[in-house]
């Protein structure tokens, strides 16, 4: 029996007990919505701990916002710390979808753990959620109608920065990063852009996931001389990067660029040594967005600390979870209709508002933003409505 099957069986057995028992209930209570069991397999320990975290807090402000509940839900949620280790990705995944049966997998920050996890989903059926991993093919060959993202493509932000950097008048970059899926696919992003408008990647570089050791690449680019540095790292990695990127020297003489995770949430950590930067990202600081600034300050007071778009992709999962509830009012979680809402949603972002490609991907601004203090402030839209290519989704 598969999954969808046990659960119908168990779900008719509770039905039964359910109109026995409704019979003697006033009307409100027998049509009471069954409860929606949420699985968070996020990162909390680790590298990227910290944006696990944000996103498992933007997740629950929302459902505190909707009183503590989904479209009348009860939320009910099961935890995993899947450590952005791939190899514990699928035994992790099982756990939320076989033993705890999950309605909906919230999850990851690492594309390597994502790629694992959705094949997981795909197999069981399970509705995915993406609130970050940005692996291109989740949204591209591999899209499922049961798969999600209200984050990005390791694409997306990478591009728009080759862009600039291209209009900034700069010919030669040099890019750097960690050896895994995000990494790459961010470096293509760039080169996509970068050389499209002319410019040459003199160099790939990479080390392998979460290494720190900088220095050799460091002394390499002193070699090469670009005019330009771009790379993805973020979370703790990034904190170690950008100090070392000033310690060598290097900022002073060549611009460094990357997706905006290099300076989101891990400015102050940086103490002072990411000022300046310009980075592309689909969430900025100082956005003239009203969604934004109420989201701001409910999570400033609930969570003692400004917000990053590690906590937006949460709020937007959830949002986007609510989107689908909102189509299965009472009963049983139809998946088929929630799909259907949720590829129509229009997700009222404290990014701005975005809808979903066909893919599931958000068509969103990619802002680009300057480091001041500890914040990333807007400078201005580095590309407007971008969508994927979803190149190889087939649905
Ligand atoms: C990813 O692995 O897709 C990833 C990780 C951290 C980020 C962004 C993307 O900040």
């Amino acid at each position: 029996m598969n999954k969808e099957h046990g659960r119908t069986a168990v779900r008719s057995i509770v039905g039964l007990v359910g109109v026995a028992v409704g019979a003697m209930l006033p009307l409100a209570a027998a049509h009471a919505a069954e409860k929606v069991k949420v699985g968070l397999m996020l990162p909390y320990t680790g590298t990227y701990a910290a944006l696990g975290t944000a996103i498992t807090n933007g997740f629950k402000q929302y459902v505190a916002e909707q009183g503590g509940m989904l479209a009348g839900r009860e939320v009910e949620y099961f935890v995993v710390d899947d450590e952005s280790n791939p190899a514990k990705a699928t035994e992790n995944a099982n756990k939320l979808v076989k033993r705890d049966e999950v309605d909906v997998l919230v999850g990851t920050v690492h594309s390597g753990v994502a790629l694992a996890m959705a094949k997981v989903a795909r197999d069981s059926k399970t509705l995915m959620i993406i609130p970050n991993a940005g692996a291109d093919e989740l949204t591209g060959p591999l899209c499922a109608p049961n798969v999600f993202r209200t984050s990005f493509t390791n694409w997306q932000p990478a591009y728009a920065m080759g862009k600039v950097a291209a209009e900034r008048g700069h010919k030669t970059a040099v890019t750097l990063t960690w050896k895994y899926a995000a990494g790459e696919q961010a470096v293509n992003g760039f080169a996509d852009a970068f050389k499209g408008a002319g410019g040459k990647v003199l160099k790939q570089l990479t080390l392998p996931f979460p290494g720190v050791e900088f220095q050799p690449y460091l002394t390499e680019i002193a070699s090469l001389k670009p005019d330009a540095v771009y790379v993805f790292f973020a979370g703790g990695g990034a904190v170690k990067f950008v100090k070392d990127y000033d310690a060598a020297g290097l900022k002073s003489s060549i611009p460094l660029y990357s997706s905006g995770f290099l300076t989101d949430g891990t400015l102050g950590a940086m103490g002072g040594a990411g000022e300046g930067l310009l980075t592309a990202l689909q969430y900025a600081d100082g956005l003239d967005v009203a969604k934004d600034k109420d989201f701001r300050s409910a999570y400033a007071a609930s969570y003692k600390m400004q917000p990053d778009v590690y906590a937006v992709q949460g709020y937007d999962a959830a949002q986007l979870l609510k989107s689908g509830l909102d189509a299965v009012k009472t009963g049983k979680l139809e998946q088929g209709a929630m799909i259907k809402a949720m590829e129509s949603a229009t997700i009222d972002s404290p990014r701005g508002a975005f809808t979903l490609s066909k893919a599931h991907n958000p068509v969103q601004d990619i802002y680009l933003r300057k480091a001041e203090g500890e914040e990333n402030k807007v400078v201005g839209v580095a590309a407007g409505k971008l969508a994927d290519p979803a190149r190889g989704c087939r649905m």
